[in-house]
């Protein structure tokens, strides 16, 4: 269910990189449905070209896209720059497209650490940098950069190093930034998401087996994944005018997964009911000890 009133986005001019799937999409349909206008992008032409006719039809908002390469400092101008001739200029950048896969560190190739760090590292800089510098140039204020990143981007984590590491580094880019650019009037925040349904995600961090092995929901206090439309209604308030004073912030949504694996003594949640009369013994009695 939607949060924000209705036209909360009207006049918002938004570019979403990897607005054609997962939760970029649903960012994307919830962004139109507040009034926004939208242009998304990714690698390919035809998945973005289809979210965007789907979503159009679905709202009175306006959804264009153009494919590009994230990595590609060339294909990020071509973008925005389509961004300002057709849309009369962006006002939001969401930071969203990623790239990620399980895997021992030691079995990856050096090229395999590019791929990953080269779409959410250097991607969010491409897009933050091309933005900021047209935003900066024309005085223009009120602009906003929202990126998702995750929970490990602070606890990191084996098995997704790449990712861990380029996550943490957009952190640390946000964070930067929305001091040296809150004087000029752009306020830069983050999302960390625990796990959400999206076929990206799932298909190369849980594939096959995996999924019941290591079954999120077990983790998660909340005991179940992340809707979609949840992920869509803290993105649109932190670029909403309402979050106007909200800069440089990271705002966890993950049901409380990060902080039950960190806790010395959450994996007392095994322990049965009956059980902690004895435990209570045993504890009373060292008392005594
Ligand atoms: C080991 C692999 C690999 C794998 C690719 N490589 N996949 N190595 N295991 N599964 C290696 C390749 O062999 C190659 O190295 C190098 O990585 C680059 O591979 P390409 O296929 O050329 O890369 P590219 O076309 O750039 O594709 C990028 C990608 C791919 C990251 C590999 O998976 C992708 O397009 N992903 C986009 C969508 C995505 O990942 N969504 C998930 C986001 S979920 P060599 O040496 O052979 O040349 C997310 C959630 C986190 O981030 C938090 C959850 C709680
Ligand atoms: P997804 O559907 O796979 O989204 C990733 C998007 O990035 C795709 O649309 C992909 O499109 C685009 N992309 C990848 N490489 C690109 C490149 N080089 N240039 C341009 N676009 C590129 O997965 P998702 O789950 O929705 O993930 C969205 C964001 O949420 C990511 O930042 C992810 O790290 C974060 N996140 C997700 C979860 C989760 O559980 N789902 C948890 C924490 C964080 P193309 O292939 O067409 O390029």
């Amino acid at each position: 269910m939607g949060m924000l009133k209705e036209d909360a986005l009207k006049g918002k001019r938004i570019l979403i990189t990897g607005g054609g799937t997962g939760l970029g999409k649903a960012m994307t349909d919830y962004f139109l449905e507040l009034g926004a206008a939208c242009l998304i992008t990714s690698r390919k032409d035809e998945i973005i070209q289809a979210t965007a006719k789907e979503l159009s039809s679905k709202h009175r908002g306006n959804c264009l896209a153009i494919a590009g390469d994230v990595r590609n400092y060339e294909d990020v101008e071509r973008v925005v720059s389509y961004g300002y001739e057709h849309l009369g200029g962006i006002d939001i950048l969401i930071n969203n497209a990623a790239g990620n896969f399980i895997s021992p560190t030691e079995r990856l190739s050096h090229r395999a650490f590019e791929s990953v760090i080269g779409i959410v590292l250097q991607g969010s800089i491409n897009y933050t940098l091309a933005l900021g510098k047209r935003w900066i140039e024309a005085n223009e204020q009120g602009k906003t950069v929202l990126s998702i990143v995750t929970t490990y981007a602070w606890t990191g984590s084996g098995y997704v190093v790449p990712s861990a590491t380029a996550k943490a580094g957009v952190l640390a880019m946000t964070r930067s930034l929305a001091v040296e650019w809150g004087k000029k009037g752009i306020r830069l925040n983050a999302i960390a998401p625990g796990p959400f349904h999206t076929s990206g995600a799932m298909d190369r961090l849980l594939p096959g087996e995996l999924a019941q092995l290591l079954s999120p929901t077990k983790r998660i206090p909340l005991g179940r994944l992340g809707k979609l439309e949840e992920l869509a209604n803290l993105s649109a308030y932190l670029i909403s005018d309402y979050s106007s004073y909200v800069n440089g912030e990271v705002i966890t949504i993950d049901g409380g997964e990060w902080l039950k694996g960190a806790g010395e003594f959450n994996g007392l949640d095994i322990i049965p009911d009956e059980q902690w009369n004895e435990i209570e013994k045993l504890t009373r009695k060292a008392k005594s000890t």
